[in-house]
């Protein structure tokens, strides 16, 4: 059956990716109808351009209102959410009401309003497909099993460019070290949040909200090689885990496509060629993150939305050269602990704290940080 695809985030990482991988595919399968990014670049008009012909791409740009939009358009039935950040939010929900194929890698989504969007899209019969490659291998590790059947769910992480550094040589750690992922070539923000292992935590409850699991029960393992991507462990112990090359593309497909398999020639990997596997406990003094994702979650309510927004905002902040990297935890904290939270929450809720956690850290940054 022919697809007719939205592109939230067409420029980046992942929105690229999704390209290639539509490429692949083949337009006898799938048409791109809209795609939309945040500013007019010349990738973007070069997109234009190269789907234009084929489809009838329409291009938009700047923010809530273009992303919308594409999702209402009337012909479209899946939408691909690659937006960095919940500025997606919106017209998640939107795809959700419209009960439409949603293949989702904006994690800052569920973080932010997962109760919400989860059942908008259970009313409305929407498919919430995760792109995300860990959460997608825990999609397939439990194709034909049910709930009752889960015992506990295993993420797996890089580890990050620090791994190996200790707590002191991270106090330290500038921009370009930070960017330095050994494994993914990604976005900055979610390169920022690898090497806090902040984007691990906003994993754990991506997870809890698409499986129906509390965070107890969704360990993290830090497994350097980045070959397997996850594993089910299952209530008579067996353990499922899915595996392949660090790459996006082969998760991106299974989220447009699923259940139907086409061999579009993204790389295999032979057995023979993963060598050595290392599975290692995280260590959560030295990226504390985890636990306050661990502890937003237990909260409930819309503390996960305030980690989000007052991460998201102080990824920024560290970027532009605002705080240091080691900083960045004590103002998502202190955000935590300042904004008032609600519960139970509306979307008006969620974008009320969601304003405000990033107005907190604005000052932060400004006030104690020494802002430029
Ligand atoms: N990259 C990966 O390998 C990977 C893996 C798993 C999950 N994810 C998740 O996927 C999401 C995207 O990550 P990424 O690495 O692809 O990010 P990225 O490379 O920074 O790309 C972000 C995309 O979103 C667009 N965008 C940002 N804000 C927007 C707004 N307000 N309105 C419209 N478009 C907007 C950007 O447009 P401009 O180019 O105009 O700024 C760009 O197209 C994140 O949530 C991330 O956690 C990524």
């Amino acid at each position: 059956m022919r697809q007719n695809v939205a592109i939230l985030g067409s420029t980046g990482s992942i929105g690229t990716q999704t390209l290639d991988v539509i490429d692949r595919i083949g337009s006898s399968h799938i048409d791109v109808l809209h795609l939309v990014a945040n500013h007019r670049s010349p990738r973007l008009d070069e997109q234009a351009k190269r789907y234009s012909g084929a489809t009838s791409a329409a291009v938009m740009v700047d923010g809530p209102k273009c992303l919308i939009d594409a999702v209402m358009d009337p012909r479209v039935d899946t939408v691909v959410v690659a937006v960095s950040g919940a500025a997606a939010l919106e017209a998640t929900i939107a795809a959700c009401v419209r009960g439409l194929r949603v293949c989702i890698a904006t994690k800052e989504v569920l973080v932010a309003a997962g109760a919400l969007v989860m059942q908008l899209a259970r009313d409305h019969g929407a498919a919430l497909l995760p792109i995300d490659s860990e959460h997608s291998a825990l999609f397939q590790a439990i194709q034909g099993y049910g709930p009752d059947t889960i015992d506990r769910m295993h993420l797996t992480a890089s580890g990050g460019p620090f791994r190996t550094w200790s707590a002191d040589q991270i106090q330290n750690a500038t921009i370009a070290d930070a960017l330095n992922h050994p494994t993914w070539k990604m976005g900055g923000k979610i390169t920022i949040d690898s090497a806090s292992m902040m984007n691990k935590g906003l994993e754990i409850i991506e997870a809890c909200w698409l499986y129906g699991l509390p965070e107890s029960r969704i360990d993290v393992v830090v497994h350097p090689q980045s070959i397997v991507h996850s594993l089910v462990e299952f209530t008579d112990g067996s353990l499922l885990a899915q595996m392949g090359y660090p790459d996006m593309r082969l998760p991106i497909q299974i989220a447009l496509l699923h259940p139907t398999k086409l061999d579009t020639g993204i790389p295999r990997l032979h057995p023979t060629q993963m060598g050595t596997l290392e599975f290692h406990a995280v260590d959560t003094a030295k990226f504390p993150a985890l636990e306050l994702a661990r502890e937003a979650i237990r909260t409930g309510g819309t503390v996960p939305a305030v980690m989000n927004a007052a991460n998201e905002a102080v990824v920024a902040g560290f970027l532009a050269g605002k705080c240091t990297f080691a900083q960045m935890h004590g103002i998502v904290a202190a955000a935590m602990d300042a904004v008032q939270p609600l519960d139970p929450m509306s979307l008006t809720d969620i974008l009320d704290v969601d304003a405000q956690a990033r107005a907190y850290v604005t000052s932060c940054l400004e006030n104690h940080f020494g802002a430029s």
